[in-house]
C-alpha cells in the first residue's frame, strides 16, 4: 500500500491469525530448481506475499530443509526428482503437493518463465482465498495464445475513451517509467496477461515517432524490460503512412519496394533496442487513420508488408477490421454499416501471411451495450484472428454508471458459430481450435489510468479482472471469477460478497434496460458519448441511425433489408432473419419494427420499452441501497468513491428513463399503460 495509488486485487492485508498458521510454515522457505534469472519474479512475488500478507521472512535455499517448502523450476530439472505433467503451451504450469524425503513440498513447475509467475499467482491467490496446500494438484494452460491489452494512451498523457485519470505511459510527450509500470505488470501477469499495447490506435503527433526516435526507444526498452520480467510483451500501434512522416517519402505504397525496405529497416532497428518486441496493431483504412487503400492496395497488401519486416525477428501484425464508410449520408438506405466489416475481410481470407492477426470488435458496429456477435468470426477461415472487447466503457456509461461485463463477454464467447458446424464457439475459434490457427486471442481496451484506484470506478476493476481470466480460460464461470474477484479486493464477509455480487452481475441488464434495450444502441451524445440524445447520431456522417417514426423504429437487417443477415451461417441466419424467431434483445437490431408489434411477453414493443426503462431506474435505486447497507464493512475510502458513483448514476439513469420515454411518447401519442410519469 502507498499513498499514491492502491493495487486492486494484488492489496496483500494481513490475513487473520488462523489463515496466517495455515500457510506461514509454506512461505518460510523456497528451493528453486532453474537458473537464478528464471525464478527472480517469481520469487520476488512469493517474498511479498509472505511479508505482508503473513508477516514472514521467506528465505530461499538450495535444499529442502523445512518440513514444508516451496519449489519452483522448470519441468525439464523437476523431472529429475518425480514425474510431471506434461506441459507445451507457452505459460502453462502445474501446481503439485508432492513428499521429498520425508518432507511436505508444494511445486511450482512450468516450462518458462512467464509459467512460474502464473504459477506463483495462482499459488498466492488459492491462499488467500483460503485453500490448503496439502492436497494441491492443479495443471493449467492459457487457452488464448494471445491475451493482450490495447492501451489508448496518447503520449501528452490524454487517454483516448479514458475514464480514470491520465495515461500511466506517457506524460508531455514522454514515456514514464516508475513504481506503477511495475505494479501494472505485477496485476496484469497475475492474471496470465501477455502483452500490452501502450499507444492508441489513433497513431497522431508524436506518437508517429514512437518506433523511430532513440529517445523513445531507449525509454521503451526500459519498459519493455520491466514488463518481460513479468512474461508481458510490448507492443506498438504504428501510423501506416510513417514513411511518408518519418521517411520523408511521398508514398506509403505496401507494394513500392522502397516502402518495403524502409519498414524492414525501421523493425531491425526496433528489435536492436527491444529484442522479445511483440509487434505492431495497426488502425488502417479507419476513421481517417491512412491505409493501403489510399494508395490503391488492400488490406492484405498492408498487413503482409509489415509482416514480412517483423517476421524474422518473430514479431506479429495484429491488424483491425474495424473498417468502415464513416461518411456515410443519413439519406443513403443503402450502405449499412453493420455489413462493413465483413465486406472488407471476407474476400481477403486466406491472404494473409502467418504472422498477420485479424482483430475484430466483438459485434458488427461499435462496442454498443447489447449487439450480436461479429458474423466474421465465422467467416474468416484460414485467417488468425483475435476478439476484441471494450473493458473501458465507452458506451456503457464510462465508469461513472456500474456495468459489469463479465456476463455478456461470456455469452460473446459462448455464441456458436456454426462455421463448422455445432460447436464452432467464439471461443474456440479465437483460441485457435476451430480452424487450428497458431496466432490468435482476446484484446481488451483498457479502462486503466493514473486513479487511486486504476479503474475510476473501483467496481470497475472487476471487468479488468474478468477480460483477463476469460482470456486465460473461456470456459470458466463467471460467478466463479466474481467471487474470487470479490474475496480478493473485499475480503471474505458474507454479506459483502453476496451484496456486490449481485450488484455486479445485474448491472449490464440494468443499464440497458435504462438506456437501449433490445440492441438498437446509439442514443447517446454524440463525441464523448455520455447520456441520452436519442436523435444524436440520426442525421451524422457515422452510419448508425434508427430512422424512428410515428409508427416503427431501426433499420431492417434481415434478407428483405440490408441483407446483414446473410452474413452468418445457418441456422443463425434464417434465426436472425425472421422476426417471429429472433432473439428479443437483438430485435432492433436485425428488424424494423411497429411499436405495437407483440413481442413473446404480449405486451407491445412500445409498453416493453417503457417498462423496461422503468425497471432499469428501480434496479440502481436497489444497487445504491444494498451498497449502503456495506456502510461499516468497506473500507471507508472505497464505500465513499462507490457511493458517490452510484448516486450520480442513479440520476443519470432518470436521466436516460425519461429522455427515452418521452422521445418515444412523443412519437407515438401512446401512453404508458400503467399511468407512470412520462413527459408529455
Ligand atoms: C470508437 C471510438 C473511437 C476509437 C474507435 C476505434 O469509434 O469512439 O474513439 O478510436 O472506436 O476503435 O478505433
Amino acid at each position: 500500500m502507498n499513498n499514491e495509488y492502491e493495487l486492486c486485487w494484488l492489496e496483500y492485508r494481513r490475513l487473520p491469525d488462523w489463515e496466517i498458521a495455515c500457510h506461514r510454515e509454506w512461505f518460510k522457505s523456497a528451493v528453486p530448481f532453474a537458473q537464478p534469472w528464471e525464478v527472480e519474479t517469481a520469487l520476488t512475488e512469493l517474498k511479498t506475499f509472505a511479508r505482508d500478507a503473513l508477516g514472514t521472512k521467506m528465505l530461499v535455499e538450495n535444499t529442502i530443509q523445512n518440513q514444508r517448502t516451496i519449489i519452483l523450476g522448470k519441468i525439464d530439472k523437476l523431472s529429475e526428482l518425480f514425474d510431471v505433467p506434461k506441459l507445451e503451451r507457452e505459460g502453462s504450469f502445474f501446481l503439485a503437493h508432492r513428499k521429498l524425503s520425508g518432507k511436505d513440498t508444494l511445486v511450482i513447475g512450468a516450462i518458462d518463465t512467464a509459467g512460474l509467475v502464473y504459477g506463483t499467482f495462482e499459488v498466492i491467490k488459492r491462499a488467500r482465498l483460503g485453500e490448503s496446500f496439502e492436497k494441491m494438484n492443479v495443471v493449467q494452460t492459457p487457452a488464448m495464445p494471445l491475451r493482450m491489452i490495447n492501451h489508448w494512451d496518447n503520449l501528452d498523457g490524454s487517454v483516448e475513451r479514458g475514464y480514470s485519470g491520465r495515461s500511466i505511459f506517457f506524460e508531455k510527450d514522454r514515456v514514464i517509467l516508475n513504481r506503477r509500470t511495475r505494479d501494472y505488470a505485477r496485476l496484469l501477469a497475475s492474471v496470465g496477461i501477455n502483452g500490452v499495447v501502450i499507444n492508441n490506435v489513433n497513431v497522431r503527433g508524436k506518437a508517429v515517432q514512437l518506433i523511430d526516435d532513440e529517445k523513445y526507444l531507449k525509454a521503451l526498452s526500459k519498459l519493455a524490460e520491466v514488463f518481460g520480467n513479468y512474461g508481458i510483451k510490448l507492443y506498438l500501434s504504428v501510423n501506416f503512412a510513417s514513411p511518408m512522416y518519418l521517411g520523408k517519402f511521398e508514398t506509403a505504397d505496401p507494394l513500392d519496394d522502397r516502402i518495403k525496405k524502409w519498414w524492414k529497416d525501421q523493425a531491425r532497428k526496433l528489435y536492436s533496442f527491444i529484442p522479445d518486441f511483440g509487434g505492431f496493431l495497426v488502425k488502417a483504412d479507419s476513421e481517417f487513420n491512412p491505409g493501403p487503400h489510399y494508395f490503391g492496395r488492400t488490406h492484405a497488401d498492408g498487413a503482409n508488408m509489415l509482416a514480412e519486416a517483423l517476421e524474422p525477428f518473430g514479431g506479429v501484425v495484429i491488424w483491425r477490421t474495424f473498417v468502415y464508410n464513416c461518411l456515410q449520408d443519413w439519406r443513403d438506405y443503402n450502405t449499412d454499416r453493420a455489413k462493413a466489416a465483413y465486406e472488407n475481410f471476407k474476400p481477403l481470407d486466406g491472404q494473409f501471411r502467418d504472422n498477420v492477426i485479424l482483430q475484430t470488435k466483438f459485434g458488427p458496429m461499435d462496442f454498443q451495450v447489447r449487439e450480436p456477435v461479429s458474423p466474421l468470426f465465422g467467416a474468416l477461415e484460414r485467417t488468425n484472428q483475435i476478439l476484441e472487447l471494450q473493458i473501458t466503457q465507452e458506451y456503457t456509461g464510462q465508469q461513472i454508471h456500474l456495468c459489469y461485463l463479465g456476463p455478456f463477454w461470456k455469452e460473446i464467447l459462448d455464441f456458436d458459430t456454426f462455421a463448422r458446424g455445432r460447436g464452432s464457439f467464439v471461443k474456440r475459434i479465437v483460441d485457435g481450435t476451430v480452424f487450428n490457427r497458431k496466432y490468435c486471442g482476446m484484446a481488451g481496451v483498457s479502462n486503466v489510468g493514473r486513479d487511486p484506484n486504476w479503474t475510476g470506478h473501483d467496481l470497475a476493476q472487476a471487468n479488468l479482472y474478468t477480460f483477463a481470466r476469460l482470456a486465460w480460460n473461456p470456459d470458466e464461470l463467471v460467478e466463479k471469477i466474481v467471487d474470487d474477484w470479490i474475496t480478493l479486493t473485499f475480503g471474505k464477509d458474507e454479506e459483502v460478497k453476496a451484496t456486490i455480487k449481485h450488484m455486479l452481475m445485474n448491472s449490464h441488464r440494468a443499464y440497458e434496460k435504462y438506456t437501449t434495450p433490445f440492441g438498437l444502441g446509439w442514443m447517446v451524445n454524440p463525441n464523448h458519448h455520455y447520456g441520452p440524445n436519442p436523435e444524436g447520431y440520426e442525421y451524422s456522417k457515422w452510419g448508425t441511425y434508427h430512422r424512428a417514426n410515428h409508427e416503427a423504429i431501426a433499420v431492417d437487417r434481415s434478407s428483405k433489408g440490408t441483407g446483414f443477415t446473410l452474413q452468418y451461417h445457418s441456422p443463425w441466419r434464417e434465426i436472425f432473419d425472421s422476426i417471429e424467431t429472433c432473439p428479443e434483445d437483438l430485435l432492433l437490431f436485425f428488424h424494423r419494427v411497429r411499436y405495437d408489434h407483440k413481442l413473446r411477453s404480449g405486451k407491445t414493443l412500445l409498453q416493453s420499452m417503457y417498462d423496461l426503462h422503468f425497471e432499469g431506474v428501480e434496479q440502481v435505486e436497489e444497487f445504491l441501497k444494498a451498497w449502503q447497507r456495506l456502510e461499516g464493512k468497506i473500507d471507508p475510502v472505497k464505500y465513499k468513491r462507490v457511493l458517490e458513483r452510484l448516486t450520480v448514476q442513479l440520476e443519470h439513469a432518470k436521466e436516460w428513463r425519461d429522455v427515452v420515454n418521452t422521445y418515444f411518447y412523443r412519437k407515438t401519442g401512446i401512453s404508458d399503460e400503467r399511468g407512470r410519469k412520462i413527459y408529455p
